[in-house]
Order: structure tokens, then C-alpha cells, then sequence
């Protein structure tokens, strides 16, 4: 019998009101993880995980925020063991309209977050001598992505090469480090996306059909669990064959 060890690990979700992050935050309560749960939008927050469930609506691009999550998980449940950093923004300005602002804001929310996380992260999971940290990307780090606007390919390049970084840092601590790079996703963020993109997205993808949050928060969930002990640095792409490393 396959075991994910997550019971009763406590386990930070980002972007856990919609989409990827949701997906990942019912699973884990599944497997009967305590959760901290954590969004920009709070009031859609409330309707995830459970009573027993930590939620905090904070901006993640934040410093200050993302210190006041770390202090609020440590300070319920005295211990960190896993991050699924899934909070992000999507934009699809063509490259001759991308402003400075949003450029910033592109890297502050989908980067910036990302570094500002896992620092803290490893901090309060090297004291417990194990944590799991898994870090979502795109296939738009691969490919430039699906009408994805410049900064929003950059920025998920980025959190690819964070990955490496912080997998170098923190193995030797006992934190394991990993990225997912999901593939056109039917969430609220692809929902601006029209009919045309949508179809490029099926011509594009060899199994001849979109997938869902679950789908990819399975494989998320997978990297922070048992079952990928030895599996560290790594980017793991899960698009459908669309982007075939
Ligand atoms: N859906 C796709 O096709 C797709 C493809 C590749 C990568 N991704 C990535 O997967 C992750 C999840 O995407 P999704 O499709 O579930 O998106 P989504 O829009 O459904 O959910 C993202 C969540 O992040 C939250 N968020 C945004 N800015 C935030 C901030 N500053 N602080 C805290 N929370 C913030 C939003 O409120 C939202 O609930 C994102 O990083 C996204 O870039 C998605």
C-alpha cells in the first residue's frame, strides 16, 4: 500500500482559495494533514479546509505579510512541514504594452513571494530537521507559455532556478525542494482565456484534453509526500505531453 506519511503534518497551502491551491488543500485534508491555509482573497478562503484549519488572507509579495503567516502557523501548531506555494497572477499583455508596473507586479506576486516563502519556510523546518517544500511554476518557463505575458514567463522561470538554489541550501538542513511546472489548467485564472487560446491549448497537447486543479494538485501533493522521498530539485511536468523535456 502506496503511504503519503501526511497525516497529521502541518502543511502551508498558498493561492488556497481557488484553483490549484484548493485542489491541494482538500486533498491534504484527505490524508488528515493539519492545514494552514493562505490567500489575497480572504472571503473565498473561509470556504476551505475544515473548522480545524488555519486561515490567513495576507498578499504574498509582501514581506511583512509573509511573515505574519509563518508566525501565525508556528504560533498554532508549533511546527512547519510542508509548503505548496500556489498563489500567482496570469497576465496576457502583448510585449510592446508590458508597463514597468507590471513587470513588478508579475515578479513581486509569482517570484518575490516564492523567495520571500521558502526562506521562512526553511527556517522553521530545519528546527524540526524535515520539511518539504514544492514550488508551482508553468510551462511558460519551458515554452514562454500560452499568450503569457513576458513577465509572467519570467517570473516562472525564476521560481525554477529558486528551486535549484534553495535545493542546494536546504538538503543538507532535511528540507526537500521541488518544483511543479503545470500545463493549461482549467482554473479561474485560465478563465479569461477565449475559445481560440483554448484550442491551441487541445491542438498543442498530445492527450487531446484540458485538465483540471485535481489534477495537478495530486502531483503536488505527491512531492510533498512520502512517496517522492529521494526526489529533490527536480521540476516535474505535468502538462499532457504539451512541453516534452
Ligand atoms: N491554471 C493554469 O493553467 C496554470 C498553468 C501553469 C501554471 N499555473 C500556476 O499555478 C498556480 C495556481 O494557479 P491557478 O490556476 O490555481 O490560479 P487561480 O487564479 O485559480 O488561483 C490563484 C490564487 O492565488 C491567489 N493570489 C493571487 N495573488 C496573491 C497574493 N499576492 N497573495 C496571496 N494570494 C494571491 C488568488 O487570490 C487565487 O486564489 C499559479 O502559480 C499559476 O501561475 C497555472
Amino acid at each position: 500500500m502506496l503511504e503519503s506519511g501526511l497525516g497529521g503534518r502541518v502543511c502551508l497551502v498558498t493561492g488556497a482559495a481557488n484553483g490549484i491551491g484548493r485542489a491541494c488543500a482538500e486533498l491534504l485534508a484527505g490524508e488528515g494533514a493539519r492545514l494552514a491555509l493562505c490567500d489575497l482573497d480572504g472571503e473565498r478562503l473561509e470556504e476551505v479546509g475544515g473548522d480545524a484549519a488555519l486561515r490567513v488572507a495576507a498578499d504574498l509579495s509582501r514581506r511583512a505579510q509573509v511573515t505574519r503567516l509563518l508566525a501565525a502557523t508556528r504560533e498554532r501548531f508549533g511546527r512547519l512541514d510542508v509548503l505548496i506555494h500556489c498563489a500567482g497572477i496570469y497576465r496576457v499583455t502583448p510585449l510592446p504594452q508590458v508597463t514597468d508596473a507590471e513587470w513588478d507586479q508579475l515578479l513581486d506576486v509569482n517570484l518575490r513571494s516564492a523567495f520571500l516563502l521558502a526562506q521562512g519556510a526553511v527556517e522553521l523546518m530545519r528546527e524540526g530537521g524535515d520539511g518539504r517544500i514544492v514550488l508551482v511554476g508553468s510551462f511558460a518557463a519551458r515554452t514562454g507559455g500560452l499568450r503569457a505575458s513576458a513577465p509572467y514567463a519570467a517570473s516562472k522561470a525564476g521560481v525554477e532556478g529558486l528551486t535549484r538554489h534553495l535545493a542546494q541550501y536546504a538538503g543538507p538542513l532535511g528540507v526537500r525542494v521541488n518544483c511543479l511546472h503545470p500545463g493549461f489548467t482549467e482554473t479561474p485564472m485560465t478563465s479569461i482565456l477565449g475559445e481560440e487560446a483554448r484550442e491551441e491549448a487541445l491542438r498543442r497537447t498530445p492527450l487531446r484534453r484540458h485538465c483540471g486543479p485535481a489534477e495537478q494538485a495530486s502531483m503536488a501533493v505527491v512531492l510533498a509526500s512520502d512517496l517522492a522521498a529521494f526526489v529533490h530539485g527536480a521540476t516535474l511536468d505535468v502538462n499532457g505531453g504539451m512541453y516534452m523535456a
